[in-house]
């Protein structure tokens, strides 16, 4: 076994994040596995590129033989697995994909892993990771004054999207029970920052202000999320990895809810001062026809990860938004890569007859 480590899913958003302080921070390679669907991006990995210490194959995970063949050909001493279909209202048009990815391609990963794990020596069975990446929303939506969503609330998942990542949430579980596979289950709020592509929330408002256009703001933008900024989650990850407790679950978290209509000023806050124009980018702001079956409220409840891995949030909404402001205004050629053809015709297809 090498002291390598596999990324599924690294040319996504949290993924190329990840690689790139994978390679600031760690000694070891990384080796990223990417189908480069509509969200994959290599633009994004640009810096590392040149490094000997990253490789890019292109492939499925759901293509169970190229998955085999890669972790005989590197012995990795973990699987990092960020792939997914990542978008709500993706998951709403057309579920099977999230079916196809999310569960079933989770699934084969696992099938893999525990091969690969049996034909280990005990020491390198024993040291060997699979890091399953989550997120808040398999908890489904919390009332208005209730506590955060801890590592114990019941599974509740309301959108395609959630459905398919709680059932690879409970694959990963089953491997642990049943296979003692050294599994870690890490679930995560709402990210933001560098490189996220511009059909979530903040990249939209982002680009979509700066080009005069309408801030679509569903139902009536009182929906709450928790934001952590991209480059802490990674660090959560790293620290998951060394030092989680196999068969455990770790909720991480920003600390930082707000409600979309909040989040939204204070980006337009940020815009009319690194870059005013003649109006404040605020009066663009147009409330839109809700998502259907929108969760009302996601908050988490981070004690376990502080407590048992000392890891905590860096980064402030007000600090890491002006990151993430900063990030895109000096990036006009990656944002004009990722919003050409085929992101046109989704913004026509989500938005169009959309006003309220
Ligand atoms: P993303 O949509 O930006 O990236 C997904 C990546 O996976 C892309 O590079 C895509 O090409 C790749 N991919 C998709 N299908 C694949 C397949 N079949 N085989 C190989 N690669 C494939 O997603 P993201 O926002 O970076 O999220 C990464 C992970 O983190 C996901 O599992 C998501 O559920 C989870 N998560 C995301 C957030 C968030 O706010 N973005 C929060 C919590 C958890
Ligand atoms: P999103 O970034 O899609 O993440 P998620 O649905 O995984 O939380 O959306 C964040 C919140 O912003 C969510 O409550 C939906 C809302 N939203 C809008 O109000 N307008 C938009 O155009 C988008 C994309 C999201």
């Amino acid at each position: 076994m090498q002291n390598s480590i596999i990324v599924t899913g690294g040319a996504g958003f949290i993924g190329s994040n990840f690689i790139h302080r994978w390679i600031e921070m760690e000694d070891a390679s990384v080796i990223n596995l990417d189908k480069l669907t509509y969200a994959g991006n290599l633009a994004s990995l640009q810096a590392v590129t040149e490094s000997p210490r990253y490789q890019f194959v292109h492939g499925d995970i759901c293509d169970q033989e190229s998955v085999r063949r890669l972790l005989e050909t590197h012995a990795p001493r973990a699987i990092v697995h960020f792939a997914a279909e990542s978008h709500v209202d993706r998951s709403i048009h057309g579920p099977a994909e999230f079916v196809r990815t999310n569960i079933e391609g989770t699934f084969k990963l696992l099938e893999e892993a525990r091969r690969y794990c049996e034909s280990l020596a005990p020491v390198a069975r024993e040291r060997f990771r699979f890091l399953h990446v989550s997120t808040d929303e398999v908890y489904g939506s919390l009332e208005p004054q209730g506590p955060g969503f801890c590592e114990t609330t019941p599974y509740a998942p309301n959108s395609p999207y959630s459905a398919s990542k709680a059932a690879s949430d409970h694959l990963v579980r089953a491997y642990h029970h049943t296979y003692r596979l050294s599994t870690l289950t890490t679930n995560c709020s709402n990210n933001y920052g560098p490189y996220q592509f511009p059909e979530k929330l903040i990249p939209l408002m982002i680009l979509n202000a700066l080009q005069g256009a309408a801030l679509p703001v569903y139902g009536d933008g009182e929906h709450r999320r928790d934001w952590l900024y991209v480059v802490d989650h990674c660090d959560a990850i790293r620290a998951v990895l060394v030092k989680g407790q196999p068969g455990q679950t770790y909720n991480i978290g920003g600390e930082q809810e707000m409600s979309n209509i909040e989040v939204v000023n204070i980006i337009c806050e940020v815009l009319d001062k690194l870059r005013p124009a003649a109006r404040s980018y605020s009066k663009l702001v147009q409330f839109v026809k809700d998502r259907p079956g929108h969760d009302r409220r996601y908050a988490m409840n981070i004690s376990k990860i502080r407590r048992e891995l000392g890891w905590e949030p860096k980064e402030s909404f007000k600090s890491g938004i002006r990151k993430t402001v900063e990030w895109y205004l000096a990036n006009p050629q990656w944002v004009s890569g990722v919003t050409s053809g085929s992101y046109r015709d989704w913004i026509k297809k989500q938005y169009q007859g959309a006003s309220n």
